[in-house]
């Protein structure tokens, strides 16, 4: 399918010529509604798109969540997009990839809107506690060079509580609800743009250390205790911190460091 201009009134109307000349944003793909922005991507990745493409939906009919799991979300009140990213990185990278995405999005909510934004590993920014922001980052690639990455991002800005399922109300929230005003979805995608090429370029400069840093400054996690569930199994212990692969260390009762490289974390409540 191929992508059509956003029409006149949209939000994204000017969005393309809004952005620097090159870099994170162009060549940028814009679709009413699509499956998945991230499967767009995939697709336009592996025929050849650049790096820094962008696919953008006003709403998906099967938007994928980490493990499996459906990310919802009414039409025209979240961002839905995804970013084509090809690292000269080997692919145990991708987890690194992840941190930078979701430290520029906790970046940007803090710094241009005002949000006490903290990030959950792997993939969650959280605001009040509730979750306003998911990341998914999926590669394809060798295990010694990443043909290409795709970094998607699903941001609740305008939705108000009655747009959330029962089910979702207690654990999930939006900019809107947090800041009490609706936001221009495209000023924050292209703050975003900005910051995440800015992390990426100094992540390909081998600054992943300092990252970490920043990125643990706004974790939640570090020194609380945590549940971990991996593989059907529960794990129990203190956030410690990142490893240099960005797996989770916790350390458990008897001392001992377990690295998570995946899974479900909860954070027990003191
Ligand atoms: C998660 O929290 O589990 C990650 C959610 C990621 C959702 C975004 S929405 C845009 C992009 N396209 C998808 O199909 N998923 C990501």
């Amino acid at each position: 399918m191929a992508s059509n201009p956003p029409a006149g009134g949209s939000e994204f109307a000017n969005f393309e010529s809004s952005l620097p000349n090159r870099g994170f944003g162009r060549p940028f793909h814009y679709f009413i509604t699509l499956e998945s922005t991230n499967s767009r991507a995939m697709e336009l990745a592996r025929q050849g798109a650049p790096e820094g493409t962008l696919v953008l939906a006003d709403s998906q009919t099967a938007g994928r969540g980490r493990l499996g799991r459906r990310w919802l979300s009414p039409a025209g009140k979240s961002l839905l997009f995804s970013v084509v990213l090809r690292p000269p990185l080997p692919a145990q990278s991708a987890a690194q990839i992840t941190l930078v995405m979701s430290l520029a999005m906790a970046n940007v909510l803090r710094q241009k809107n005002g949000l006490n934004a903290e990030i959950k590993w792997p993939n969650d920014i959280l605001a009040a506690g509730r979750k306003v922001c998911g990341l998914l980052v999926e590669m394809e690639g060798q295990l010694d060079r990443l043909d290409f990455l795709v970094a998607g991002v699903g941001l609740n800005v305008n939705q108000g509580l009655e747009d959330w399922p029962p089910e979702l109300k207690e654990t999930a929230t939006s900019l809107k609800q947090e800041a009490g005003v609706s936001l221009d979805r495209a000023e924050i995608l292209r703050d975003f743009l900005a910051e995440a090429e800015r992390l990426y370029l100094r992540l390909l400069k081998g600054e992943f250390s300092a990252l970490m840093r920043e990125w643990q400054a706004l974790s939640c996690m570090t020194g609380r205790q945590v549940r971990a569930r991996v593989a059907g199994r529960e794990i129990l212990g203190m956030a410690i911190g990142l490893d240099p692969d960005g797996a989770l260390q916790v350390r458990l009762d008897n001392g001992i460091i377990q690295r998570i490289v995946a899974g479900d974390i909860e954070l027990i409540r003191a």
